[in-house]
């Protein structure tokens, strides 16, 4: 299997597409639009490099893969689709319990919460198969409640924000249904319990310290290194450094258009009758 790299650097957000040379089956994991938030306007700059990647090298594209609704970037799944439109969208099927609780918080009353925006909601351990490619579902809870890990071929795991190169940790758990305890457990019962050999690539990698970009590491490193979590961390010391952290940490900055677009799988609102689409912002007092 062979994986290609992409990084949006304004949202530190990597995207992979995971290939069989031999077979052309092909999956793409967390594509990214560009935005403006400035002026509120998008661009395709990020997408395009995926969406031309997949054509120049003719691979057939099965699924586009989220592994959880983010809310730093817009997903780029349906520009994607747009041009493979056989390939099924996918995301672990707590995006029902997501699209519930921001259905509520930006008061959006014709938001479906049943995931049916998706072509596939995935539950934990499924495996499906992409062609060649052999890809199993690790749901990790804690993030956010819809987060999941994708083994492929049991070769690399993708793993979203759970945990992120080692020297950067794990990602906050501060958001709705987010949970430190929830996530200390994806990991440590599940990750941590995959061989120490697994390469494991990670959904952003921030450079602490302006390092160069790495984006690929194993569990074994993890586990001894993990600035948040190693194999010997307790619940107790995690659960309370994560929560100390997070409540430190700023709103990210897309969230609201990231967040409202995401929960419904990256698919624009209608446009107004004068032809432009809105988004919503709460209003409210600090
Ligand atoms: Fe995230």
């Amino acid at each position: 299997m062979d994986i290609k790299v992409f990084f949006h650097k304004p949202t530190f957000t990597l995207t992979y597409i995971a290939y069989d040379q031999e077979t052309k089956d092909a999956v793409v994991i967390d594509p990214v639009i560009d935005y403006n938030a400035n002026s509120a306007s998008y661009s395709y700059e990020a997408t395009k490099e995926v969406v031309e990647f997949l054509q120049n090298e003719s691979l057939n594209l099965h699924y586009i893969i989220e592994t959880h609704a983010h809310a730093d970037h817009i997903s780029g799944a349906p520009y994607v689709k747009e041009k493979f439109p056989q390939a099924k969208t996918m995301i672990h099927e707590n995006i029902k319990s997501v699209q519930e609780v921001f259905k509520g918080v930006l008061n959006i009353g014709s938001l479906k919460t049943d995931g049916s925006q998706f072509d596939h909601l995935t539950k934990d351990n499924e495996l499906i198969e992409a062609g060649s490619l052999k890809i199993k579902t690790i749901a990790t809870p804690g993030h956010t409640p819809a987060c999941a890990c994708f083994l492929i071929n049991d070769e690399a795991l993708f793993s979203g924000d759970a945990i992120f190169m080692p020297d950067y940790g794990t990602g906050r758990c501060d958001f709705p249904k987010g949970s430190a305890t929830d996530l200390y457990n994806s990991v440590m019962n599940k990750l941590y319990m995959l061989p120490d050999h697994l390469k494991y690539y990670t959904g952003h990698d921030y450079q602490p310290g302006g390092r160069e970009l790495m984006y690929q590491s194993t569990i074994g490193a993890s586990k001894a290194n993990n600035v948040r979590l190693t194999a010997e961390t307790t619940e107790a010391e995690f659960v309370a450094a994560r929560e100390k952290r997070d409540a430190e940490l700023d709103v990210p900055k897309l969230l609201l258009p990231s967040i409202q677009l995401n929960i419904n799988a990256g698919l624009f609102p209608e446009p107004e009758d004068n032809g432009t689409m809105y988004l919503k912002l709460p209003f409210t007092k600090a």
